[in-house]
């Protein structure tokens, strides 16, 4: 048990800088020439795949959590009323706002509409940025 719940934090992980890492990179280290509009296509159809792989192992992560606290005794109500969960809520509802913004983003550089492929890639990262924080936040609490 504790050995899948340890895997499935890496793949959390790993996935979640995968998709923090891309949209970062190309925010800081790319300049504006031919190769930068293949680079923003390129990562906008690749932080997809990031996303599934975070939802996933969210969900399951979730479900563990649930698990045990019913394990302790403590009812699916208290679970929800808990403070945990709505930080993990407030993550889900950030991941499908991320997952949104770099579809459409997707959509725009197809279209060749540069700029506002850029501006949703932007608010992707800013929103990623928020999902690190209260995922670092559910470690410490
Ligand atoms: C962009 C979206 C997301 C990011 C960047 C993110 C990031 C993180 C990070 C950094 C942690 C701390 C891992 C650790 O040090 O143990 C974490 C934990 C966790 N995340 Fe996410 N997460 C995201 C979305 C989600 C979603 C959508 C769910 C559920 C539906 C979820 C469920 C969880 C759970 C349950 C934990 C706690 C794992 C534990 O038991 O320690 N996350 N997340």
């Amino acid at each position: 048990m504790s050995l899948l719940k340890n895997f499935l934090i890496w793949v959390h992980l790993l996935a979640m800088a995968g998709v923090f890492g891309g949209f970062l990179y190309g925010r800081i280290f790319v300049s504006a020439d031919q190769s930068y509009q293949e680079i923003i296509q390129a990562l906008l159809k690749k932080t997809q795949y990031f996303i599934g792989l975070i939802l996933i192992s969210g969900f399951a992560l979730f479900y563990f959590q649930i698990q045990t606290a019913l394990q302790g005794k403590i009812s699916l109500g208290d679970i929800f009323k808990d403070g945990v969960t709505h930080v993990i809520l407030t993550k889900l509802a950030l991941l499908i706002a991320v997952g949104a913004f770099s579809g459409i983003g997707a959509k725009k550089v197809r279209e060749e509409n540069y700029p506002a492929a850029e501006k949703m890639w932007l608010l992707a990262l800013v929103l990623t940025s928020i999902a690190v924080l209260l995922g670092v936040m559910l470690r410490s609490i």
